[in-house]
């Protein structure tokens, strides 16, 4: 195989009790990237599509992490990149970390496949650390194992694949503005009382409970941030009023999609989901703010590959 061209979905991340550790996959929004080998050594990006970003390999995620990669095996050819970016970047549903996911992993196809998924976890996280001053896998692991994720640890990585309640869906809405994830980062408080850190635990304990129970109510209680959504919702215009919106249309919970701007709603209802995404979009017009969104389906198989040759 010389050449191959892969679909890298977005993902949403923290699931509101899960700080830097939940994520899934989304189904319809994502990056196309081809991958082709090269005669000479190294990577080099050819050509990026749908938002103006470098293609310099050190300062584009998809360089670093195939850069990554290629520090890890002994070969004597090399690979051009060619992004088509459907993910905004600074959205908040994994727009770097579906670049860089999905660069690793075709090259990794290329390879006829030396590393595994916890390798390629591990190569794309370089990317998320050079946009995000930190390590974390929550957005890269959905997308290269697909469905809901839990990352237990990242000294030695290690990632526990939950289970996915066959009807759940999510609704995502951006409004138009950009938040890098490193600003957003920022505004994390870095000490937090344990009572917080106690009711917090006991959210995230649930959730994964109520993936394997496929119990929505307990989905509703567990899905909730003590820690983090405080202080970021202040960068998200209308967050208050937009989450009680969805709640009010049926959703089973709202919050905060990764580092924002975007807000995810959960629902176990195409009706419902419907109904959540035209009212906020509604909302967001009457406040005379841009706004767009969609519903997605859990995508459990994470990146797809559409061609080879
Ligand atoms: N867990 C990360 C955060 C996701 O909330 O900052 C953003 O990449």
């Amino acid at each position: 195989m010389d050449s191959i061209k892969v679909f890298s979905p977005g993902s949403i991340t923290n699931l509101s009790c899960g700080y830097d550790i939940l994520g899934l996959c989304l189904n319809n929004q994502g990056d196309e990237i081809k991958v082709s080998k090269k005669s000479s050594q190294g990577v080099i990006i050819k050509s990026i599509q749908g938002y103006s970003l470098t293609k310099d390999i050190d300062k584009n995620v998809a360089g670093i992490a195939a850069q990554e990669l290629l520090k890890n095996i002994d070969i004597n050819f090399g690979f051009e990149i060619e992004i088509n970016k459907g993910i905004r970047p600074g959205s908040g549903i994994g727009s770097s970390a579906a670049s860089s996911a999905g660069t690793v992993f075709a090259i990794n196809q290329l390879l006829e496949s030396p590393f595994n998924h916890l390798d390629l976890i591990k190569f794309s996280m370089e990317g998320e650390k050079f946009v995000s001053d930190s390590y974390h896998a929550d957005n890269v692991a959905p997308i290269i194992l697909g469905g809901i994720t839990l990352v237990r640890s990242l000294n030695k990585i290690d990632v526990i694949k939950l289970p996915t309640p066959k009807d759940l869906e999510v609704i995502i809405v951006r409004p138009d503005i950009e938040i890098k994830t490193s600003d957003s980062r920022k505004v994390v408080k870095k000490m937090i009382p344990i009572e917080k850190v106690v009711q917090q635990s006991a959210n995230l304990s649930s959730f994964v409970s109520s993936l394997y129970l496929e119990d929505y109510d307990l989905m509703s209680k567990s899905v909730v941030d003590v820690i983090v959504e405080e202080d970021r919702k202040e960068m998200i215009p209308e967050f208050d009023n937009i989450k009680e919106i969805s709640l009010k249309c049926g959703a089973i919970a709202v919050g905060i999609s990764g580092s924002g701007p975007s807000i995810f709603s959960l629902s176990n209802d195409n009706n419902v989901s419907n109904k959540i995404l035209d009212s906020i979009i509604n909302h967001y017009n009457e406040q005379d703010i841009d706004s767009n969104g969609f519903i997605s389906k859990i995508n459990s198989n994470g990146i797809k590959i559409l061609e080879s040759r």
